[in-house]
């Protein structure tokens, strides 16, 4: 071949070496802009905090409150919440789904606080290995929890003891029922209710009762109080669905019976204090609950050092506060 056939072959060579290379390079542009969205989205997801709420009984109108304010302020702070709890009420089972999130090795947890060893000594050995653990609506003080958020429950105990009595005018029979013999928060309100019912000679506590947090439980347990008790005067509900089945027994048996305080906003306890049924309720902050603790975890991962305690708001609520805030009547 002559000299100048071999420098035009080596020229064509080198055209089509520099157009391989051109394409090449245009491909490697093209696959890198397809999959930025899929690299930058699986970082953010790797970012979000994946955070458990434990429950101490999935469907219960005040649990999904706490959770609602919780899924608010995940959005807020860019945090994956997952909501979970028994079915019905059963300690066992809270303690092994928080041993599941642990497991699970979920970022943070928001657990109820349960006054048991076990639940403490997970607690612990969570914060030990790194998971923060933030405890709502009732504490468990001896733990290594980061912080607790929810009401004063032995300043709320106070406070239905006061309006009992003011209602009572100091003297007259009272019955109570608890949410839960084992409930740490269940336990404060009803030593801060006696520790003001026992200033007044006249006023006598007469009986305890647990309803084990079920409206129908509530019912019976107020059917039988009432027969035992036949000039029963007040009764008082220290958790969320108490009021209102203690009213579904007063009414069956006796509709000019004993006067019912209640504990939480529940749309029918309102309702029923619009119609009178019930005298007066004292209103917890659910909603604010999940939404602090969540807010709280979000300091914590700025670094900030959380309180020992944040204690939630609550306010009394009877026929004339509701009209005011509502305008609701009984009519
Ligand atoms: C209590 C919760 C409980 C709920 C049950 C509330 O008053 O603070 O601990 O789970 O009632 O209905």
């Amino acid at each position: 071949m002559s000299h100048r056939k071999w420098n035009i072959t080596i020229a064509i060579l080198l055209l089509i070496f520099i157009s391989l290379l051109a394409c090449f390079y245009l491909s490697t542009m093209r696959i890198r802009q397809l999959i930025q969205p899929i690299l930058s989205d699986d970082s953010s997801q790797a970012a979000m905090h994946h955070v458990i709420l434990i429950s101490q009984e999935l469907d219960n109108p005040y649990w999904r409150s706490i959770e609602q304010g919780a899924i608010d302020a995940s959005a807020k702070y860019g945090m994956q919440l997952e909501y979970e709890g028994p079915i019905r009420i059963d300690p066992q089972e809270q303690i092994k789904l928080l041993e599941k999130a642990i497991s699970a090795k979920a970022d943070a947890v928001l657990v109820q606080g349960m006054n048991d060893p076990q639940s403490v000594a997970i607690i612990n050995q969570a914060v030990s290995q790194g998971i923060p653990v933030i405890t709502v609506d009732t504490d468990e003080p001896t733990s290594k929890r980061l912080s607790y958020v929810g009401t004063n429950n032995a300043d709320a105990g106070k406070t239905m003891g006061e309006l009992v009595a003011k209602a009572a005018e100091n003297r007259g029979s009272v019955a109570v029922m608890i949410g839960n013999e084992l409930a740490p928060n269940q336990q404060l309100r009803l030593e801060g209710f006696r520790s003001v019912i026992s200033r007044f000679p006249e006023l006598s506590l007469v009986d305890v009762r647990s309803s084990d947090i079920s409206r129908l439980q509530a019912t019976g347990e107020t059917e039988k109080l009432l027969i035992q008790y036949p000039n029963l005067e007040y009764m008082v509900g220290l958790s969320a669905l108490d009021g209102i089945g203690i009213a579904d027994a007063v009414e069956r048996l006796r509709p000019n019976g004993p006067q019912i305080f209640a504990f939480d906003a529940l749309q029918e306890t309102l309702m029923q204090i619009a119609s009178g049924k019930i005298h007066s309720t004292i209103v917890q902050q659910p909603y604010d609950m999940g939404y602090d603790a969540i807010t709280l975890l979000n300091d914590f991962f700025q670094g900030k050092k959380l309180p020992e305690q944040h204690f939630t708001k609550i306010k009394v609520m009877d026929q004339p506060t509701l009209k005011n805030e509502t305008g609701e009547t009984g009519s």
